[in-house]
């Protein structure tokens, strides 16, 4: 484990803030919430927000959610808006899609006053398979070259097609890699996942050796059982691009820092965290299904989102525990399981982001040098 310090530690918690989550590329949602020209979101990144913006030319942008006037947040943090032009909540600041100053009262044709200059600041964002990642710093290298080995695994899934038919919002008292680490094992799974372990045995699969930001999985489907849910069976349409083993197994990655992404025969579901201090976590999870099982008569997306959010549950109890047992001084890092060795693989590449080294997953047994 972690030393107890980096559960618990508020310093440490800023430090994630802004170096993981605030200086390179973190997962702000997906590109079904902002389908349309004029639908804007704002969402944390690091300490501050970002404000996504859907252009008329459908080119997705992200700006600093502060005013160029005084400051004010064009949207509050987690807030939607759809309007074909940003308006500032304070003095009417009004801004195109694209981010250029269109009218500020009083200003006009003022000497001196350039509205050319005050357009809203602009920040790297990117949509990779259907999820948006918006970079802080503004300076980290592309996304998909820290993505390419994942890019080939999710492809047949087709993210980008899909449409999302649930969303449950979580909050739980436990920091944000706890709940990463509980991802990344099923070694909990008999003990508190009997739903679970009806439909995928705990002790199937293997983790991906793979290079690059990103950590994960696969487990099997029991036979007999076609998906995750309560009864295993599936109520949608299985995934057009997947083959006879993409039907038979679960996959189960972690985009570095903040995303979950759960690839199933019908369905992909995405945890998405955020930190709102050491010990508290915001969990945003969506389902998302094949065009053609929503054209199905009667469709219902409850036999995935029933499943998971009994699992959810058991597993944020769990985490909770786990975040009240470390915040004890008696706490001290205990040994991992040979079958967590993905936890291994996140913890470390965690401790090599503290040592100020690139996170960066080299593939096969991972080391800190
Ligand atoms: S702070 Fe935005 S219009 Fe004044
Ligand atoms: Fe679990």
């Amino acid at each position: 484990m972690l030393p107890r310090a980096a559960y618990v530690d508020p310093e440490v918690f800023g430090w994630e803030q802004r170096h993981f989550f605030g200086g390179g590329w973190v997962c702000v949602g997906r590109s079904e919430q902002l389908r349309n020209p004029g639908d804007q979101r704002a969402e944390a990144v690091g300490t501050s927000s970002v404000l996504l913006v859907r252009g008329e030319d459908a080119t997705l942008r992200a700006f600093a959610n502060t005013c160029r006037h005084r400051g004010h947040e064009l949207l509050p943090c987690g807030g939607a808006a759809v309007q074909k032009v940003i308006i500032c909540p304070y003095h009417s600041w009004t801004y195109s899609l694209d981010g250029g100053l269109r009218a500020a009262a009083g200003f006009k044709n003022r000497p001196g006053f350039e509205a050319g200059q005050w357009g809203l600041i602009e920040l790297p964002v990117t949509e990779w398979h259907g999820l948006i990642f918006v970079d802080g710093s503004g300076a980290a290298a592309p996304l998909a070259d820290s993505l390419a080995t994942l890019a080939e695994l999710v492809a047949p899934y087709e993210m980008d097609r899909l449409v999302l038919a649930g969303q449950h919002d979580y909050d739980a008292a436990a920091n944000w890699k706890i709940l990463s680490e509980n991802y990344h094992e099923c070694y909990h799974c008999p003990a508190i996942h009997p739903e679970l372990c009806k439909v995928s045995p705990p002790k199937s699969g293997e983790n991906y050796a793979a290079a690059g930001t990103w950590v994960g999985g696969w487990m099997d489907l029991r036979d007999g059982m076609a998906t995750m849910s309560l009864d295993g069976r599936s109520y949608g349409v299985a995934l057009r691009g997947l083959d006879a083993a993409g039907l038979r197994t679960v996959i189960y990655v972690h985009i570095f820092p903040n995303v979950l992404v759960s690839l199933h025969p019908d369905y992909v579901m995405v945890h998405r965290l955020v930190p709102l201090a050491a010990d508290r976590t915001r969990i945003e999870c969506t389902w998302a299904f094949a065009p053609e099982s929503l054209e199905q008569p009667g469709f219902d997306p409850g036999y995935a989102i029933e499943f998971w959010d009994i699992t959810n549950r058991q597993d944020w109890h769990a985490c909770e525990s786990v975040q009240r047992g470390l915040s004890s001084p008696h706490a001290v890092p205990g040994p991992l399981s040979p079958d967590e060795d993905a936890v291994y693989q996140f913890v470390t590449m965690v401790a090599r982001g503290y040592l100020g080294q690139p996170v960066w997953n080299p593939g096969g047994v991972a080391s800190v040098s």
